[in-house]
This record gives C-alpha cells, structure tokens and sequence, in this order.
C-alpha cells in the first residue's frame, strides 16, 4: 500500500509538535531507518516544506535547491496545496535553530502527468518569491550512468526514524542506500516500477526513507564531475525499511529537460555547439565550438544505426574528444552543454563507421 500524504501531513504536523514537548527523539531513538545525523553544514542546498503559520520544526516534505529561486519536490507534496499554504525551507539541518532561510511560493508546478494513483512522474517545482543565497544542487545529466544499479546513494530528510513512521527528529538526517535495478525492485516488491523511478534500499529491512522524507533528494557522487549530484525524489515505499522491499525515487535523469525548460530563462540556457568530425584510420576526432556561461559540455553518443541505447559523459570544458576505435566500430555522437540545471540543445548529431 502506497502511503498518502494526507495521512502523512497530519500525522506529521502533529508528531512533530509531540515530539517537540518530549524532548528531540533523535537523542533517544536509533538513526532515521538505519541513518546518522548530518553534519549541519554539509548539505546546504537541502530544503524543506513547513505550512506557513508554523515553525520549521512542522516540516511535512523534503525539497531541494535546484537554482536559487527553484525548489524541486515530489508531486504529492504539494498537489491540492497552493501557494500561500507554505513556506520553503533552505540550509536549515536542525529545524529548531533558526539559521537558515525561509522563503515565501511563487508559483507550483506540478509535473502535468503526475499520477496520484501509480506516483508515476512524482515531481513538482516550486518557484520561490525571492532568490536564495544557498548554491543550488546539480542533478544527474540525462544519459549518464551515476544512476545505475550498484552504486551507492544517500538520502536526506527529517522524515520518521522507525518503520511505524511516528517519530521525528529535529535534526537532517542522512542514510546510505544501494542503487538497485528495477526489475530486481519490481520482482522482490510485487509493484510496477516504470522507467521513470529509481529503487534504493539493503532490501534487509535495516535501512529506507520513510513518512515525511517524500520530496527530499536522493543523491550520488558523480565521479566524472566529482561533485555530489540528484539523483532521485523520495517518492514512496511499501511501509518503512520492509524485508525484501526497497524505497521508490522519482528518478530525476529522466527530467532534466522538461526543468530546464520550466526553470531557465532563454539566456541562462547555453547556446547549443557546433560539432566537427574527422575520422582518420581507426581515430575518431570531435571538436566542438566553445560557447560563453557553459559550466561542462557532454559528448552523447549511440550505437550506430540502431541507437539501442544513448550514453554520455562529462567533457567539462574541453572542447575536443579523440579515441582510437576498433574496426566496426560505429556510433551517432552529438554534443550538449550545460550551466547549473540549465540544458543546451543538441549540436548537429554525425555518425561514423570505422572502416
Ligand atoms: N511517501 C512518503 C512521504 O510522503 C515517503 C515514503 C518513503 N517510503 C519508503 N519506504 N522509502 O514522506
């Protein structure tokens, strides 16, 4: 059964004030399911939803800086909710000191084929009224593989610290989840997990997400750019650290796009480059043109002529690629760039076929 935030919001709002007169459970209770207390500093881009006439402390989702006036969370945290409902929370890690910003809504966008039945497509954005100082977080590129299945993720939030889900810390929280492959998190959970969510979990019932921790980032480190990168949005479970079940992410690759176009303005979206091939024997060169406010290009390529898959990876800011390639070797490649989460189009795509 897939939690429902309306349980959840109440719950929460309550449980926290509870918790708040009992003393702060994170000192008496073990770790968010299987997690530590963050480091107050380490995170400052993470944020936080709080209805408007409360503390901090009543957070009910998690969000994150995603450009400094733009706050990404999950869909079913906000549906219903409009603007004037609640504030936003940034670089805030223990709800009850007061040291970090909070920002009025602008705007909610909920994603228009957000699906409150199968929580497929569970994201929204929120545009804040005024700019944040905090620096946003990059989220993963599109056809990168720093979400693929056996790497290791964190996840973020004030959300439950036991698998009944009524009990809430003060203080951020982070766990260490493995990445795991959809159909193993289709198989052991007996649920559909479409393309566009990401499993996390040990599958051992020691560590998850719960209640409260929707909307938050699930993060990697990106060892191309070695910088810590969004992969996810804390979506939805079956119960809290489950044997055999695995948390379920809103898996953020898949709309880098459709933010960039919600989130940037036609200056901040880099000009997309130009791409020149020159094949030589078994050497295949590219070079691209460098444009100007462009923080990394990526070299996007794809098995020629079938394009089974795409792949990329991170160029930063060279502007020229040479790979020595095995006869038979054959692929369309194209080049993109990026600033912060805004997307370039693609350059012209060339194919080659090594002779
Ligand atoms: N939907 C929940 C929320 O609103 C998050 C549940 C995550 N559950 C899990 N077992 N990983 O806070």
């Amino acid at each position: 059964m897939k939690y429902h935030l309306f349980i959840k919001f109440f719950f929460l709002t309550t449980l926290v004030f509870s918790s708040l007169v009992t003393g702060s459970p994170s000192q008496i209770m073990p770790r968010i399911i299987g997690g530590t207390t963050s480091q107050a500093d380490l995170w400052p881009w993470m944020a936080g939803l709080t209805p408007k006439n409360a503390s901090a402390a009543a957070v009910f989702c998690g969000a994150s800086l995603i450009a400094k006036d733009w706050v990404l969370t999950a869909g079913h945290c906000v549906v219903g909710q409009s603007p004037a409902d609640f504030d936003v929370i940034i670089n805030q890690a223990q709800l009850d000191a007061d040291t970090g910003e909070r920002i009025a809504v602008e705007r909610i966008v909920l994603h228009p084929q957000y699906n409150s039945i199968t929580l497929d497509n569970d994201l929204a954005l929120i545009k804040l009224k005024s700019a944040s100082q905090i620096q946003p977080i990059q989220l993963v590129s599109p056809y990168s593989n720093q979400d693929a299945p056996g790497k290791s993720a964190f996840a973020l939030g004030w959300g439950a610290v036991i698998s009944s889900g009524d009990l809430f810390p003060l203080d951020l929280r982070q766990v260490v989840l493995p990445l795991v492959s959809n159909t193993t998190c289709s198989f052991s959970m007996n649920e559909d997990i479409s393309d566009d969510m990401l499993c996390a979990g040990d599958g051992l019932g020691l560590r998850d997400t719960c209640s409260g921790d929707s909307g938050g980032p699930l993060i990697v480190f990106d060892s191309e750019s070695h910088t810590w990168r969004q992969a996810g949005i804390t979506s939805w479970g079956n119960g809290c650290a489950e044997l055999g079940t695995y948390g379920v992410y809103t898996r953020t690759k898949n709309y880098a796009e459709f933010i960039s176009s919600q989130i940037c303005s036609v200056q901040e979206i880099p000009a997309s480059p130009s791409l020149r091939l020159d094949i030589n024997a078994n050497m295949v060169g590219l070079d691209w043109n460098s444009g100007s406010g462009v923080a990394s290009y990526r070299l996007n390529y794809a098995p020629y002529p079938g394009a089974q898959y795409i792949a990329s990876m991170d160029m930063n800011l060279l502007t020229h690629f040479n790979a020595d390639l095995v006869s038979g070797s054959a692929y369309y490649v194209a080049i993109t760039s990026y600033n912060n989460n805004c997307l370039s189009d693609y350059s012209n795509i060339e194919h080659f076929v090594i002779p």
